[in-house]
Formats: C-alpha cells, structure tokens, sequence
C-alpha cells in the first residue's frame, strides 16, 4: 500500500538507487509514482505509467542529486492523476511522501486554506506536507514533529525541505519503515528489499518513531504524550534479497509464485523436526495449556486459510474454533473469553485492520497471542507473543499463491501440536500425518503438471463474466479462494457456494452461459456434492470439475473433469487450491490483464 524510499549521501548521485528500490516496491501499489531530490532547488518527476516509464522521464529531464525521496502510490485520496503523485511539494521548501491516510486532513485543509494555502492536489499528503511547512521555523525534525502531533491516522513519511537539505527527516505510525544504515549513507524504505545491496543494517522503526537521518549518522526519538524522546533501536544485520524479484523463466510473479509452492512449503517444514509446542515460541507450551478454544482473526486470503484450518482444529485437535474478518472484528462488540488462543495470520504482517484486530483483542484481555507471518520482522510477529514464520520466500504478484499454501501448512502443524496436547494424536498418527505432510511439495509438483489441461478449459472461460465456484466441508474455503482468486485477476464475477446451499438460491442464476467450478475431493461428503452436480447439470450448467482420481468421475457433454493425481486426505485442500490458482492465472492470461498489478489493488494493504 504504497511505497516509499529515501537516502541522503555525501559521494553519489541517489537517483539510480531510488529507481531501483521504487521497481523493487512496485508490488505496494502502481497508481502512480515518482521521485524528487534537491539539486539546488525542489526537482521531481511525477508519473502515472510504471516506474520503468518513469526512469526513462527521469534520463530526459536529468534529475540528479544527493539527497531525495520516492514513492509509489496506491491511490486513497484523490485520482491517480500526476497531481495527486508523491511526492508532494509545499511551495518551493518541503517535500514529503506518504504511505498511509491522515484522517483529519480536512480540517487541516480548511484551516491551512484560510491562512491562504492553495492546493494543488486532492490528496491528504499534500495537506501534511503544507502542514509541516506551517510548522517550520528553522528545525525541521522540530517542524515535523509538531506536525505528527496535529494529525490522526497512519503514516510512513520522508521530508526533506530547502533550509538543510541534507537532512532526511522520516516517522512512522501503523505504516512499516525501515532505516538502513550505510557508510557515508543513510536510507528509509517501506521494505528492505528495495535497499538490497545497499546495505544489510537495518533499523525497524518502532509506531510512534520519528528519525533524522544526514549522511553519517542518524537519531530516533520515540513519542510519548506530545514529547519525542531519544530512543535506541537494535541495528539488526539483514540480508535482504533483491534475487525474489527476478522473474527468471517465468512471465509473470504469480506464475512465479504458483512454481515455487513445492519448495515454498519444503522451506516452511524444513525446521520442524518433531511436532513440539517449541516450534511456536518459547512461551507456547505455557500458553497452549491455558486455552480451550481458539479466535482465529485475518483478511482476504489469509482468511480463507483461517477458515480451512477451523476444520481440522475442530476434527483433529478437537478445540472450537472461530473465524473472524478482522475489519469486522476490530468494531463490533464480541464476547472475549481470555482463555482463546488468538491467532492471527498474514503474509505481510502488516495488514492494517489484521493488526487493529490484534490490539484490539489484547484489550479484551485475551493475551494468548499467535501469529502466522511470512515476514519475521513484521509489526504483527513483534506484537505477538508467539509466532510461526512461514518460508514463502517474498510475494510480489499482488494475488496470494504461495503465501496461502504454506499458511495452511503452518496451520497442519499448528492442529497437531494442539491434537497432541489434547491427547488426540496417537503416536502412529502423528507420524503418519508428518510423512504425509513431507510428500506434499512432490504431490504439489505433480499438480503443477496438470497445468496444460488446465489452460485447455480457460478458452471457454476468458470470455465469461460470471462464475460460480462449489465445495464442501473443507473444500469449501478452498471454492471461495478460487474464485477470490479469479475476480481480482480476471476481472470475471466469481462467488462461491458450499453446494448444499445451491439451491438456497444461487441455482437461479444457473444455465449454459455460466461455469461451475467444483471441488470434487473424494471424501465423506463426495455422494453429496455429486447430487448438487446433479442439480447444475439438470438446469443445462456446465461444470468444470477438478476430481480426486479415485472419484470414478470422467467428463461427458456438459462435465469437464481434471482428475487430481491423487487424493490426499486431511491435507486436499493444499492441492487443490493449486489448480484453482492455476486457473485464474491463464484466464486472466488470455483476457489480457496485468496478472501480476490487477487494477485497483495492491499488496500489503496497511490502510483500513
Ligand atoms: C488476495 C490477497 C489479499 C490478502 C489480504 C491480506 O490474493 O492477497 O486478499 O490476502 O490483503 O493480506 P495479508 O495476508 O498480508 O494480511
């Protein structure tokens, strides 16, 4: 949700390094983007193409300089106009990007525009920006300050003005920032793979910090009350890799991504020996023996990885469990019970309202924290007490592939830590339930291998706007992802239905023009879901069935069947979703679409 990169320096021209950690940050949102450095004045280029489009402006109008700032944009406030780009200048003194939503900033607009203020823009950073000006009398880190404390919401911000224009001054609050730590050198970024390279120090800033950064050195202060107080961060060595975002072989990152699940989910089992509360925490078996149930908080497709493990937290490890979206959770009124495990799960960890929904539990005095992140440094794993990182490895395409099957892998062995606890998991069964879960990165590659069957049924979808997408039981969170998966990549209407609730309703909207794709695992709930085919294939649908191999299912006029190589039981669901996966990528292939940048959205979604 935006990107943002700064550096000052006493030896280079920072412009090729801002590029570079803008191309590395394009995944947080690609409405628009831009950059500026004092070279004897505010200088910026400002573009809403790509950020390749924007270095090429950039070798044009010779932009160079020692010091700047970057950023690019996931629009809120205002269009994705070259008006509304970062970064946004007050006057010919401050320039300022942002990463985040001022919630005041009308106010603020209002009141700057009575003291003859005229903005140029429709966003809520340029009223920042004008505000830190407002502020200034001589000490910028001082004007910026003053100014964090007039405003309400979330930020990650980089200044810089005309009067001391070495000087970086950046703050953070519920947006990530990072500083990195150079010799003769000094930057911020929202991620550290933008500065891959550049450096392997790093700082993470803490909500609340403010930082000034010149070439040589940096400070921190920490806010407390309306005071900033100096405060030491651990420099923390690491190596942040820039090779996640080589594309190699592939076209896209998503397909990327779908590849990479068989080693992805090796990674993400490779340090667990046995199954131990250890692999959790230190503090995990002090915790997993106070709790009787679990709350299980998260967004989009991390929700719908919280939703698939409800069901073997209930069948193995015998513990209820509740799935909330946190948007929903972090306002309404629930009924805390501190004996929950809360256990909230995210790629990013920096999920806005996941995070909100977190604190907000521990207000509720439910204390029993669990987080499952692919990001060891996330704001989510510092504000949990216990935590499982997942070895996804980076995600860039903006849909969540690899990132959601290894979740669900965590979350396996989250169920048989608890099942053990619990007395519910045998000896035999658990290695039983290990060697299976060890073969899934092979039997993940042979579902990749059906991938040529797959896009044989995706000329017969490129051309629809509606889908429908069936399961059951366990399986139906994995229709609901697949068909997540085929709205925000394909752009084609898709809703999914456990299929017992078929004719609830949604069979009205069935008939030739509309595919049903169903989830067939061969399962006690198989005889079910062939009944509700029935009930498709008797109102002239056609389906589309990703079939378990011992289902006995074949294709005939109106039934398309993909067999799964094989079927693997409790843990089915990571299969299958991998077809699904592959499904909307070559649809959204063949439509044309910018697989990896659907419009309108952006990974690492840090606003509400
Ligand atoms: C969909 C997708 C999103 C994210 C959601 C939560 O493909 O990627 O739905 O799953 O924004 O993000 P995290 O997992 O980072 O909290």
């Amino acid at each position: 949700m935006c990107g943002i990169v700064a550096a000052t320096s006493r030896k280079r021209d920072i412009v090729p390094l801002l590029v570079q950690g803008l191309k590395r940050l394009e995944y947080r949102g690609y409405d628009s983007c831009g950059v500026a450095v004092w070279d004897n004045g505010l200088k910026r280029a400002r573009s809403v193409a790509r950020v390749a489009e924007l270095e090429e402006q950039i070798k044009h109008e010779h932009l160079h300089g020692e010091m700047g700032i970057a950023h690019t944009r996931w629009a809120t406030h205002g269009e994705p106009l070259v008006c509304n780009a970062h970064p946004h200048f007050a006057g010919d003194e401050i320039a300022l990007i942002h990463n985040g939503i001022i919630e005041n900033y009308e106010e603020i607009r209002a009141e700057l525009q009575a003291k003859g203020v005229v903005f140029s823009s429709q966003t809520d950073t340029e009223v920042l920006a004008y505000l830190v000006r407002d502020c200034f009398h001589g000490d910028l880190l001082k004007a910026v300050e003053d100014a964090l404390n007039r405003v309400r919401g979330a930020y990650g911000i980089a200044v810089f003005c005309k009067q001391d224009p070495s000087r970086v001054v950046v703050a953070r609050q519920g947006s990530p920032l990072v500083i990195g730590v150079g010799e003769g050198e000094m930057f911020a970024a929202s991620d550290t793979m933008a500065l891959a390279g550049e450096t392997d120090n790093f700082i993470y800033l803490e909500d609340g910090d403010v930082a000034e950064l010149l070439p040589e050195s940096y400070k921190i202060f920490k806010h407390v009350g309306t005071e900033f107080e100096p405060v030491e961060r651990e420099v923390r060595q690491v190596q942040a890799f820039s090779n996640a975002v080589e594309l190699g072989p592939y076209r896209h990152y998503m397909q990327k991504e779908i590849f990479e699940q068989p080693r992805a989910i090796a990674d993400t089992l490779e340090a667990v020996r046995e199954i131990t509360p250890a692999i959790f925490g230190d503090q995990a078996a002090e915790i997993f023996a106070e709790i009787d149930r679990i709350l299980m908080i998260a967004c989009g497709t991390s929700y719908y990885a919280a939703m698939t493990s409800k069901y073997w937290f209930e069948a193995i490890a015998g513990i209820p469990c509740d799935v909330e979206i946190a948007s929903e959770y972090r306002y309404r009124k629930s009924v805390p019970n501190p004996r929950t495990l809360v256990v909230t799960i995210s790629q990013s960890g920096e999920t806005a309202d996941t995070l909100a929904a977190l604190k907000h539990a521990r207000e509720l005095g439910m204390d029993k924290t669990l987080t499952v992140c692919n990001v060891a440094t996330s704001a989510m794993v510092r504000e949990s007490r216990l935590h499982f990182i997942t070895r996804a490895g980076v995600e860039i395409g903006v849909a969540s592939t690899k990132a959601f099957t290894t979740q669900l892998t965590a979350l396996f062995l989250l169920t048989l830590t608890l099942a053990k606890i619990n007395g519910r998991l045998t000896e035999e069964e658990e290695a039983q339930y290990m060697t299976q879960l060890r073969h899934v990165p092979k039997a993940v590659s042979s579902v990749l291998a059906l991938e040529p069957l797959i896009i044989g049924w995706t000329s017969r979808f490129a051309d629809k706007e509606h889908a429908l997408f069936l399961g059951r039981g366990i399986h139906y969170p994995i229709a609901l992802e697949g068909a997540l998966k085929l709205k925000e990549i394909s752009y084609i209407h898709a809703e999914a239905y456990p299929a017992g609730e078929l004719k609830h309703g949604p069979l009205a909207l069935v008939d030739e023009s509309i595919p049903v794709v169903t989830v067939a695992p061969n399962d006690q709930l198989f005889e079910k879901l062939k009944s509700n085919m029935k009930e498709v294939e008797a109102r002239r649908g056609e389906l589309y069935v990703f079939a378990d191999s011992d289902t006995g299912l074949s294709s005939s006029e109106h039934i398309h069947v993909i067999r799964m190589p094989e079927n693997y039981g409790a843990l089915s669901p990571i299969l299958h979703v991998v077809t699904l996966q592959l499904l909307a990528y070559h649809t959204a292939l063949i439509r044309g679409n910018d697989v990896d940048k659907p419009r309108n959205l952006a990974k690492s979604v840090t606003v509400e």
